[in-house]
Formats: C-alpha cells, structure tokens, sequence
C-alpha cells in the first residue's frame, strides 16, 4: 500500500504531523521534493521536533528515505542529523539519502537572495538556494550526492563548470575552494547513508511492504500548478512526489490530501481569503502560524474550498485530513469560500491570473471546543455541520481530523 501525503493549499498545512502518525504503520517513509525551505513539525510524546530535511519519520524505527527529488543543502542535514544523535537516536538503519539527490551548494543561497533583487516583484523565498538548485539541475550541471564519492580533482572540475555562470554574475564572490570544503568536510559524516534508494523501493515492493510519500510544500506553490511566478521550484503536487521519490503514479493507492480549517501562506502572491485584519491576526495567534523554516509571520484568511477543488483534481485526492480544527473553532463566526467573483463574473475555479478576484463566502456558526473529543460523534455539532459541508462541497472523504498538536489528537473516521 502506498500513501502519498501532500499539501491543498500553500503549505504548513500540517503535512509532517500526518505523515509521522502514519509512519507508524509503514516500513518506508520518503521524502520526496524541495529542501530546507520546508519545514515539518511532529509533537510525539509530548516533545517538539522541528525537522526541515529529515522525514518526520525520523524519530520511528522505520525506513526514512530522502528521495532523488529532494534538493540537500549538506550543512542543514548534517546540523539535524547531529541533534537527532543528541536526543540520543541512532539514524545507521534508518536513515537513507538518495545518491540522486541535488547538492545545495554555497553559492546557491547567495544567488537565490541575488535574483530576487532583480525583479520587480520578489517572490519572498526562504533564501535556502531552492531555485538556484533546480535551476542548475535543470541545466545539467548541478552537483549530486553521488558526486561526493569522486576525487577531489574530478569533483574540482564538475564545480568550475557549475560556478561558469555564477562567477560572471558576481565578482569576488564564493570560490570553487568555498564549495569542495563545503563538500568535503560535510561528507564524512553523510558518506554512509547515501545509497542507490531505488534499489530499497524495488525490495519494499518485492517484499509487499507500506510505504509513505511524504510531500513537501503545496499545490498552491507548484511550479505548473500554483500562482506562477509566486511559487517554488519544484512540483510538490501528487505525481511530483511520486516521481521525486521513484513511485509511479500506478502504484499510488491512497493520496490524502492535507489541509487547515483556514488557510496561510507564506512570502508574496495573490490570495483570495486573506485576512489582512484583526481575523487574520486572530487566526494567527491561535493557530501560531509562524513559519518553522524562517520564523515570519504567516499570512492568514478564511479556507477557500475553490483551492481544494482545484487540488483535488491536479492531486488526485483520494481522502482530506484537516487539522486545526480545534484552533478554527474558538472564533464565533467562521466563513468559508465557496466561489471568486470579478467583475460580476462567478467563477468555480482557480484562475491563472488570481490577481483581482473577491471570494464568495458561506457563514457558519463556530465556538466548538474539540477538548476530549475521541470520535467524530463525540464533535460539537457546529463543528461537524462545518466539517461535512466541506466534505459535501468537495466531494471528498474527510479521514483524519486534527483537535490538537500533539499526533495523538487525530480523529480518525
Ligand atoms: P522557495 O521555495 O524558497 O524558493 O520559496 C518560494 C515560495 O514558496 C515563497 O513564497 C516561500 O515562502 C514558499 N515556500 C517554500 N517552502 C514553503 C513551505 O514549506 N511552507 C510554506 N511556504 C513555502
């Protein structure tokens, strides 16, 4: 069996928390796209782990791969890799990176940060070098991990065809001497567990084991399907983790789609449902919403099921976990987006051009307290009336709710 995890909306979602709960049923979990800019919380047993590399399966005594699709800045896993081994973890069985898997190299985070000065409007990346890495894969000069194992002279020479750009770019910048040091001393504690992960996936399958794809980001900021220019590199949706994980479509059962009883978002773009008011700043507070990977404040609004739809289809959702239930249900009022309008004009779905629109909204009653709910009929019934329209609405199945930080406040129908 195969569960691809994935975020509906700009992610922060609660992706991590949903992939560990799951983890504890699988043999493989597998980190499939973007880098450090994610950034994956999982309360278990009452502590806090806050992982932006490592699959939030990392604290299991499961197989957790770093997928081909997964782009690495060296310094970041080994900083986490670190903490885990003091919190007294032992990764030698557990921990599996992909030798397909891009390097972040130094000047990647430099450039990131330099090509958002050149434009216009900046994007309000997490200035992890994300772009700068899949750009270079793109042209095919990137560095992967199976490049570490080369000689220092052969590596020398794949990092000056790398740096031809970059060195036009900037003067006196970062050196190729900078990047092999970054490589090199980084590599002695990554050598051993960077390995060919296909070949585990083939053995996972051979052997029937479950396996957990767990996405990264959101459909919302995906390179094909999100608001464009506003997105990230890579295409966190459904087939995109499959495919940066080395699963294909075929062999995916069940695509849960994960989502908030509201909705965020993180750095530039249009958004319909936010919230840039005293709403907003409630949700925020309640919600915490500050980004893990950067600490900045999340944009918050009201959930907009036009954009659940729209991932639904793109995603191939097969069932919705929505956490946060418990945090929407201490405002009295609640809306939901059910529609855009712009120019008198009614839309059900996401425009490519999102600037301009307004959402249509339904109201519902909240105030629930979810405290010491074990069931969806244990649910206050402003709760569940919001809850099934939204199931009614997308015509998908609700599976797990989340009433709490802590994994063990999932409810699961
Ligand atoms: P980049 O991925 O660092 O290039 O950033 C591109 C856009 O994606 C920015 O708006 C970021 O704030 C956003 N972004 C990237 N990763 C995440 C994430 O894990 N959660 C939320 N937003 C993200």
């Amino acid at each position: 069996m195969v569960k691809v995890v994935i975020g509906t909306q700009y992610g922060d979602e609660g992706k991590g928390r949903v992939s560990h709960y799951l983890s504890a049923k699988t043999s493989m979990v597998i980190r499939a796209t973007g880098g450090n800019n994610a950034g994956h919380t999982v309360v278990a047993n009452g502590k806090k782990y806050a992982v932006h590399l490592l699959p939030s399966s990392i604290i299991r005594d499961v197989k957790s791969l770093i997928g081909p699709g997964v782009v690495i800045d060296l310094n970041v896993l080994n900083h986490e890799i670190k903490e885990m081994e003091s919190e007294g973890f032992d990764l030698s069985n557990r921990l599996f990176i992909s030798d397909k898997a891009h390097v972040i190299l130094p000047h990647y985070i430099e450039l990131d940060k330099l090509y958002e000065t050149f434009k216009k409007d900046p994007v309000g990346t997490t200035g992890r070098g994300i772009g700068p890495a899949y750009e270079h894969k793109c042209r095919r000069v990137g560095i992967r991990m199976i490049d570490l194992f080369l000689s220092d002279e052969e590596l020398r020479d794949k990092i000056i065809e790398n740096m031809k750009v970059y060195d036009i770019l900037v003067k006196d910048g970062i050196s190729v001497d900078d990047v092999l040091e970054y490589c090199k001393t980084n590599f002695d504690n990554l050598k051993k567990y960077i390995c060919n992960t296909q070949a585990m996936i083939k053995e996972a399958f051979d052997n029937n084991e479950d396996i957990v794809i767990e996405g990264a980001q959101a459909l919302g900021l995906d390179l094909d399907h999100g608001d464009y220019p506003m997105v990230t590199s890579s295409n966190p949706n459904a087939s995109g983790s499959a495919s940066g994980s080395g699963v294909g479509p075929t062999l995916v059962d069940e695509v849960i789609g994960v989502m908030k009883a509201y909705s965020s978002r993180v750095g530039e773009g249009p958004y319909v449902t936010e919230q840039d008011n005293e709403i907003g700043d409630l949700i925020r507070e309640l919600g915490h919403e500050y980004g893990t990977t950067t600490g900045r404040p999340r944009r918050c609004g009201w959930l907009d099921l036009v954009l659940i739809n729209h991932s639904k289809y793109i995603n191939g959702l097969t069932s919705l976990c929505i956490n946060h239930v418990d945090t929407i249900g201490k405002l009295d009022k609640i809306k939901i987006c059910v529609g855009y309008k712009k120019d008198d004009k009614v839309f059900d779905y996401v425009p490519t051009d999102l600037n301009g629109y307004e959402a249509i909204y339904e109201e519902f009653d909240g105030s629930w307290d979810t405290n010491g709910c074990k069931t969806f009929d244990d649910l206050p019934d402003n709760a569940k009336k919001y809850l099934l329209f939204i199931e009614k609405f997308t015509g998908i199945k609700i599976k797990y709710i989340g009433i709490g930080a802590d994994e063990s406040a999932t409810i699961i129908r």
